[in-house]
């Protein structure tokens, strides 16, 4: 089956997670994409969103939904994102779209983060998708030789700002035995905004779209 189709299967069944008359958390990808198709269905239903990424926010505006800024949301009860990889344990890499900090950030606001993924995003140790970085721009070779203490090998992803004016470096070479210590240590590297582990506040539902049908793990 074709991996959009899985993608697709697995936005429509996060569509239940979405109350009534409330406001969602929307992430950034080609598997959000579809979940704001979805939620455009809905709009009616829906006070609006806060959203991750410009991309999104431009998606979801297109949609008729409203964009909140976060900082006008005491509360939210839903974020929904996709992964880059995700292990049984439910920790990410995230930030193949260079999205990460502001999906962290959403991340950690909301009571329940629901990820949709296609079943090629699973994985037992996470390390082969390489790990997001995203850095000040000044600090790109100081944080990259502190990347190379670590055993991984960080490649800058040219020509890409990120939605906060940050570069990101693409870290190769991790098999990732500690997510939450990882992630960790990376936060502690002076010029590193964030890392796109996301362990520490891991997802609490996983929907995969599987050949089979959509499957979710609590
Ligand atoms: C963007 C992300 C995405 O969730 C991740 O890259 C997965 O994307 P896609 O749904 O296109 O496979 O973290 O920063």
């Amino acid at each position: 089956m074709d991996q959009n189709k899985l993608k697709q299967a697995a936005a429509t069944a996060a569509l239940d997670f979405v109350r009534p008359d409330s406001i969602v958390g929307v992430g950034t990808g080609s598997t959000v994409a579809f979940f704001i198709d979805g939620l455009a269905q809905r709009k009616d239903t829906l006070r609006g969103a806060v959203s991750s990424s410009e991309d999104s926010t431009q998606k979801l505006q297109a949609a008729g939904i409203e964009v909140f800024d976060l900082n006008t949301v005491s509360e939210l009860d839903l974020y929904v994102d996709g992964a880059d990889e995700i292990t049984p344990q439910q920790h990410m890499i995230k930030g193949g779209g260079g999205a990460l900090t502001r999906e962290k950030i959403i991340a950690a606001v909301a009571s329940q983060f629901v990820c949709i993924v296609d079943q090629s995003k699973q994985v037992d140790t996470l390390g082969t998708f390489p790990l997001p970085v995203e850095v000040i721009p000044m600090a790109r070779a100081y944080v990259a030789r502190e990347l190379e203490k670590l055993g991984g090998k960080p490649v800058w992803r040219e020509g890409v700002v990120t939605d906060n004016g940050n570069i990101i470096l693409d870290v190769h070479n991790l098999m990732i035995k500690n997510p939450v210590a990882l992630e960790t240590q990376l936060n502690q590297i002076t010029g590193v905004v964030t890392n796109g582990l996301f362990a520490c506040r891991g997802a609490d539902i996983v929907v995969v779209g599987t050949a089979q049908g959509p499957q979710i793990h609590k």
